[in-house]
């Protein structure tokens, strides 16, 4: 390929050897070097493509390495090695401006494939980096607030599986944050600055789909004029966010597992496949399962998306969240309506909780969004929220009412009945949400129901 050698710094014999052979095996060519000084001599001297260094060095350390070559030759990459247990050092390094950090101690594998890496992100073949500027679609960095538990775990394990390949399958309803979370899986992925490809399944007309998703060679068919990259080379070693996946045409279908299986492209008329480096993001606000039972979606391309699954519960089942979003967004609204910060009083903020929210977080954005237009005191109350009154069915504030002289009884059979009013009578999520077995929930109803019929016999008796 023509590329400049890579060179190892460090001042163990072993390690430097054991490294040089194993690159050189996978067809690069490789220096080395005892010290930083010895290195920074090299770099000045000959063309380098990629640095990797050990950080504890006698001398110059390789943070100091670093930072030397960031001053004189900026363009090339570092990579760090780093011992089991100080991360911290890796961390440091990888904000000194270092590419990616390898930890002791790491198979040949993943020394290939990080080099491997880290090189696919300088430079392919020269026309890919005409289109990585055009496809850069940095992903906008969005708060996400969340404050409820079932959020906070959901963002704690999307943290830690964020930086695995692993294909990733986010399911919710509308306006739950579907595309939020994609988005943050790719903010702390440790591959951020590679693209963030997002499409959307749905708006892609049939004839274009296919060399949208895979691209094509010039001539493959009448007006392919030039060679296009498909999204998923575009993508490179970043995210592919594959949103409405569920509207994905059978043909299609199978050329994405195809995809995923052999982790290999065939653009439109290409002679042969391409690899395929992206992590795919998969979203659908469908049951996509559900699909697969109607036979809409495949069932083997179902499991291959399925490696990681998340599910964002809707807004009514996460209440909790409510208050810090009604803030977020009335600061975010008032800030680009270039106006003073609005109170927000308490009967506007127990109607805003109260209510289904149906279309979620992005319903709750919009409300809140017009209420700021329409304001023109400093106070933010109901009557600038015009919910509709019908809206607050069942969720009853959320609150349910306990009063001194309940049984517990009664108490347990108002928390079901709400519960089950505000998952629309979901009743396999009611029980998950109280924690009970199915087979328990539908117990208790069958018990509220005979107790019901009970009363009702005895009051028809009585008024007879
Ligand atoms: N936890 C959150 N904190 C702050 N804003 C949020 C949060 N969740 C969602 N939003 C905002 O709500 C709106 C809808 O979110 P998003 O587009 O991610 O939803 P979605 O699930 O993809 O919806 P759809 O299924 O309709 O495409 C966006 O403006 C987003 O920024
Ligand atoms: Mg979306």
């Amino acid at each position: 390929m023509g590329l400049a050698p890579i060179l190892i710094v460090d001042d163990e014999s072993e390690m430097r050897s054991a490294l040089s052979h194993a690159l050189t095996r996978s067809g690069f060519s490789v220096e080395s070097a005892a010290s930083g000084t010895d290195a920074l001599v090299k770099i000045k001297k000959d063309p380098i493509s990629l640095v990797i260094t050990d950080l504890k060095m006698p001398e110059m350390s390789g943070m100091e390495l670093i930072g030397a070559i960031k001053k004189i030759k900026p363009a090339i990459a570092v990579i760090v090695i780093t011992a089991f247990g100080s991360i911290h050092n890796a961390v440091e390094a990888m904000q000194a401006g270092a590419a990616d950090y390898l930890l002791k101690p790491f198979s040949f594998e993943t020394l290939v494939a990080t080099v491997k890496k880290v090189l696919g992100c300088m430079h392919e073949d020269g026309e890919i980096q005409v289109s990585k500027k055009a496809v850069k679609s940095k992903v906008t960095v969005k708060t996400l607030i969340a404050e409820d538990r079932k959020l906070l775990d959901i963002l704690k394990l999307a943290k830690n599986v964020a930086t695995s390949r692993s294909t990733i399958l986010i399911q919710g309803e509308s306006g739950t944050g579907k595309e939020l979370l994609a988005a943050y899986i790719h903010a702390h992925s440790g591959y951020s600055d590679e693209p963030y490809v997002a499409l959307n399944c749905a708006a892609l007309p049939d004839t274009l789909a296919e060399s949208e998703l895979f691209g094509h060679e010039k001539g493959a068919f009448t007006g392919a004029v030039g060679r296009k990259m498909g999204k998923f080379e575009l993508a490179k070693h970043g995210t592919v966010v594959l949103d409405e996946i569920s509207e994905m045409t059978p043909p299609l279908q199978a050329k994405l597992l195809r995809v995923l299986q052999e982790r290999e492209i065939d653009r439109i008329g290409g002679s042969r496949p391409v690899p395929m480096n992206a992590r795919v993001v998969a979203i659908s606000n469908v049951d996509l399962k559900k699909a697969v039972a109607e036979r809409k979606f495949r069932e083997d391309l179902y499991y291959r998306v399925n490696v990681v699954p998340f599910t964002i519960p809707p807004l009514r089942e996460r209440r909790r969240d409510i208050p810090l979003l009604v803030a977020h967004f009335v600061e975010k609204f008032c800030q680009i309506n270039q106006r003073d910060m609005l109170k927000i009083s308490d009967a506007a903020l127990a109607c805003l909780a109260g209510q289904q929210w149906k279309g979620n977080i992005r319903e709750l954005e919009n409300t809140i969004e017009r209420a700021v237009l329409i304001i023109n005191g400093p106070e933010l109350l109901p009557e600038h929220l015009f919910l509709e009154p019908g809206d607050t069915k069942g969720s009853s504030q959320a609150a349910i009412s306990i009063e001194a002289g309940m049984t517990v009884k009664e108490m347990e059979k108002e928390l079901i009945t709400k519960t089950l009013q505000d998952v629309d009578d979901n009743r396999t999520r009611a029980a998950e949400l109280l924690g009970i077995s199915i087979r328990t929930l539908r117990n208790k109803l069958k018990e509220y129901k005979q107790e019901m019929e009970a009363s009702e016999t005895q009051t028809a008796a009585q008024g007879g």
